[in-house]
């Protein structure tokens, strides 16, 4: 199910959407999965000042360069330095992806832990935050790239051409178990291409985020 939500209030829009996702859920841990790039920190820095039980709180990155913690490039690290360090999250509760290590053995230790922590289950996020690219990326789901045909591991590392990078993200099928998914989209080529995508075209990595029994948001800006 989607809602599309236009906003002049992106960020206050964020905040009552996260806020009102955290109160109206039965879970004694709250899980909810961190978004990268530069849309999401303005949010992350209002949500320091709102009255939400921290300590409740589970988090996790839907990707993550690969860079050591400390790095400017860190999804991490911006995260840290917005709300993270600000707020009572524990620190045993914060899943982080290890940047600083080999792609390939960062994804397996975040996605043994996300294991651990669901009993083997698919790990469900409560709330999974999303940025997208203009190029219709999601996460580091990059279009052409190899994680965009994973099916069955849930965190994966996933080389991306254009760029020449590595990347360690979320896939799939990790994504679509959440119960809500917020795709948070500023300006007007995002605006464009999300209503492209909403009426029909699903040449975009992100026209695959489609929770199998949750709910996404579309939060345009
Ligand atoms: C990342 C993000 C990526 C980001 C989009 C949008 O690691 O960069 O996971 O998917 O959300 O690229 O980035 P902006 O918010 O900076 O436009």
């Amino acid at each position: 199910m989607n809602e599309v939500i236009n906003t002049d209030h992106f960020v206050s829009e964020a905040v009552s959407i996260i806020k009102a996702t955290i109160a109206e859920s039965n879970e004694s841990v709250f899980r909810m999965s961190l978004c990268g790039g530069g849309t999401p920190r303005p949010i992350y820095e209002a949500l320091v000042n709102e009255a939400i039980d921290w300590e409740n709180l589970e988090i996790t990155f839907s990707d993550e360069r690969c860079v050591p913690p400390d790095h400017d490039d860190s999804n991490y690290k911006m995260a840290a330095d917005a709300l993270l360090s600000k707020v009572s999250v524990k620190e045993n509760n914060i899943i982080r992806i290890k940047g600083e290590l080999d792609p390939v053995e960062s994804s397996l230790q975040c996605e043994d832990e996300l294991r651990k922590r669901s009993g083997g289950s698919i790990y469900v996020h409560d709330l999974l935050l999303l940025g997208m690219g203009e190029d219709g990326h999601t996460a580091s789901l990059f279009p052409g790239t190899n994680a965009l045909n994973e099916s069955e591991r849930w965190v994966v590392d996933n080389y991306i051409p254009d760029k020449d990078v590595n990347r360690v993200t979320f896939s799939y099928p990790l994504i679509n178990a959440s119960r809500k998914i917020l795709v948070l989209a500023t300006g007007e080529k995002k605006k464009k291409l999300v209503n492209d995508m909403i009426n029909g075209d699903e040449s975009f990595p992100i026209s695959k985020i489609s929770p199998d029994n949750g709910k996404v948001i579309w939060l345009l800006g």
